[in-house]
């Protein structure tokens, strides 16, 4: 059921006036670039949002010199340079957190109370478990565990934030085929061998993985695809190789998404979508003859709960790898950042592609993707992007250099921080935002339950959706723990002041949603609220 807030004719007014407003906004439907920072110190190798609106970027340290010198407050013991800051976006200012040990092409996920769990890297880092647990004075910094550490040495692996309260599998990496869990269930759990990893060799690092509704994982590898029942060690099924002439994780290095599940269908229905990544053999190509092969220009989509999946496939609007692909708050999905040829890697790339493409799951095939507004800077590999509370896109990074390199190369290393703003966002569209959204929720939210929100809604109010919002650890074009949720709304009432009271019922379980911190959204005839933050939680009998 569609909680509607006005009379049904609001809809249609909506729907007459989307030709209007392409030429009355500013920015058009391309959206706006600005820059945030001129010199963030560190490459954005990694970059997660936390729920006290900061944004934690880490490089790795073992690339030498960052752009931050250290001071005494924040030593890294490496090499005393920044390789990690803390991003705070009302004030649009930073400070350096220190690690200690090599994080680098490392993993992460969060925690039920928001927590970022963050595991291996390379050398000193590679079987180092880390957290930082946000705060509000600033004096929160990395803690790396002494009394836990990995079975087995974790360099880009990919992790998923299980049901299980507080428990992440880790799987993968360059250096071991298996999977293990942090924290163990006993001390000698050790690591569980996963053959479809060595089946899928050579493209399989930072394999994508979605917590599927029936509780198993979803694991894309390669070009390969399993549901994999991780309690047991064992594989339910095996899906039909994606169509295409490459591969699609690192060094190819495409990217993945979740799209939105749904309260309508009990949040059973899920399908999972793969875009671009480098042509078979380019990276050998790129290394060996500086040979820069044109990426893949296709997706496939795939509904991994029907009985007989099958990927259907579509064409962006230009080949790309090193993409990141991001949940908007209208459940459309962002295609950003990097390239049209090479592959990922040191020096491996070229032609970068700047405009993001936008997808819209339910258009009519052929009419989903367009193309956004560009911008003048690069973002190659080691770059990312994640979605912000307020609706824009942070992008940051780039870096194909051993060290930081700012002269005499193609794609300088870019300390630059941007932020890109949709469309959706546009002033002109302000009278059909919802505004001033608060959420009934304190603690949090438990499974099932419902929680009340008010917001105020303007002159045209329509069909209203209610998103939450999972986001992402983001690194190497892996948006890891990404999902987005479409609530219930099992009532709303809007007054003749323009208030608007809605009772929304929470995930019914931590298979659909696992505990932690989601972006709520309302969205009205398409546009967007600010997002606020909601927690779901285990019952005390859970
Ligand atoms: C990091 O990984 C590389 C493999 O590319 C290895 O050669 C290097 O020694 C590692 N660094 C450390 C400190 O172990
Ligand atoms: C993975 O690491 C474990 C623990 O170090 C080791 O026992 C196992 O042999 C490794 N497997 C592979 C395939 O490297
Ligand atoms: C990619 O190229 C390698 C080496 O030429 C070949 O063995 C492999 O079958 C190719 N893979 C695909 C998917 O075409
Ligand atoms: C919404 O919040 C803003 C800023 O706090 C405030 O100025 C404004 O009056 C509020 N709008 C309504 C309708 O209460």
């Amino acid at each position: 059921m569609r909680c509607i807030a006005g009379l049904i004719v609001f809809t249609a007014m909506v729907i007459a006036s989307s030709l209007e407003w392409v030429v009355a906004i500013g920015g058009g439907k391309a959206g706006t670039w600005e820059l945030l920072l001129n010199n963030a110190g560190v490459v954005a190798m990694h970059m997660t949002l936390t729920h006290h609106n900061t944004v934690i970027i880490f490089d790795q340290t073992e690339a030498g010199p960052s752009g931050l010198p250290c001071t005494a407050a924040s030593s890294d013991k490496a090499d005393c340079w920044v390789h990690s800051i803390e991003y705070d976006i009302a004030t649009n200012t930073f400070r350096p957190l220190t690690l200690h040990t090599d994080t680098w092409c490392s993993s992460g996920s969060f925690l039920s109370d928001g927590t970022l769990l963050q595991t291996g890297g390379n050398g000193s880092g590679s079987r180092r478990i880390r957290k930082f647990q946000p705060c509000s004075d600033k004096q929160c910094n990395w803690v790396e565990l002494e009394d836990q550490y990995l079975s087995a040495e974790r360099w880009y692996a990919s992790n998923q934030a299980l049901p299980e309260k507080d428990r992440a599998i880790v799987i993968g990496g360059q250096y071991n085929q298996s999977y293990e869990f942090v924290p163990k269930s006993n001390p000698d759990e050790g690591v569980f061998d996963l053959p479809f990893l060595k089946d899928t060799k050579g493209d399989n690092l930072y394999p994508f993985i979605q917590l599927s509704s029936d509780g198993n994982l979803f694991i894309f590898a390669n070009r390969d695809s399993i549901l994999f029942d991780y309690k047991r060690n064992k594989v339910i099924r095996k899906f039909p190789k994606l169509p295409g002439t490459g591969a699609r994780n690192y060094p190819s290095t495409g990217s993945s998404v979740m799209l939105p599940l749904d309260h309508a269908d009990g949040f059973r229905r899920v399908e999972v979508m793969v875009c671009g990544g480098g042509v078979n053999g380019s990276y050998r190509e790129a290394r060996k003859n500086k040979v820069f092969r044109v990426g893949q220009s296709t997706c496939g989509r795939m509904v991994i709960t029907d009985e007989e999946p099958k990927w259907a496939m579509e064409k962006m609007p230009q080949p790309r790898l090193m993409n990141d692909m991001i949940l908007l708050p209208t459940g459309h999905v962002l295609v950003i950042n990097g390239a049209s040829r090479g592959s990922a890697g040191w020096e491996l790339a070229t032609s970068p592609l700047t405009k993001p493409f936008l997808y819209k799951p339910d258009a009519i095939a052929g009419r989903r993707f367009s193309s956004a507004k560009g911008t003048a800077i690069a973002r190659m590999y080691h770059s990312s992007a994640i979605l912000l509370p307020d609706g824009r896109i942070l992008v940051a990074g780039s870096n194909p250099h051993a060290h930081y390199r700012f002269t005499g190369v193609s794609f300088p290393t870019e300390l630059r921080v941007q932020a890109y703003t949709p469309y959706y966002m546009d002033p002109f569209f302000d009278d059909r935002r919802a505004m001033n959204l608060t959420i009934d929720g304190g603690a949090g939210v438990v499974y099932r339950e419902r929680f009340g929100i008010e917001f105020w809604m303007g002159r045209r109010p329509g069909v209203m959706e209610f998103h939450a919002y999972a986001p992402p650890f983001a690194t190497h074009s892996t948006s890891m723990n990404q999902r987005m949720l479409k609530l219930e709304c099992a009532s709303l009432v809007r007054e003749m002041s323009g208030f608007v009271r809605a009772m929304l019922v929470a995930p019914p379980s931590p298979i659909v949603a696992p505990s932690g911190y989601y972006l709520l959204s309302v969205v009205n005839g398409g546009f967007p609220s600010k997002a606020q933050w909601v927690r779901f939680i285990h019952g005390s009998n859970a």
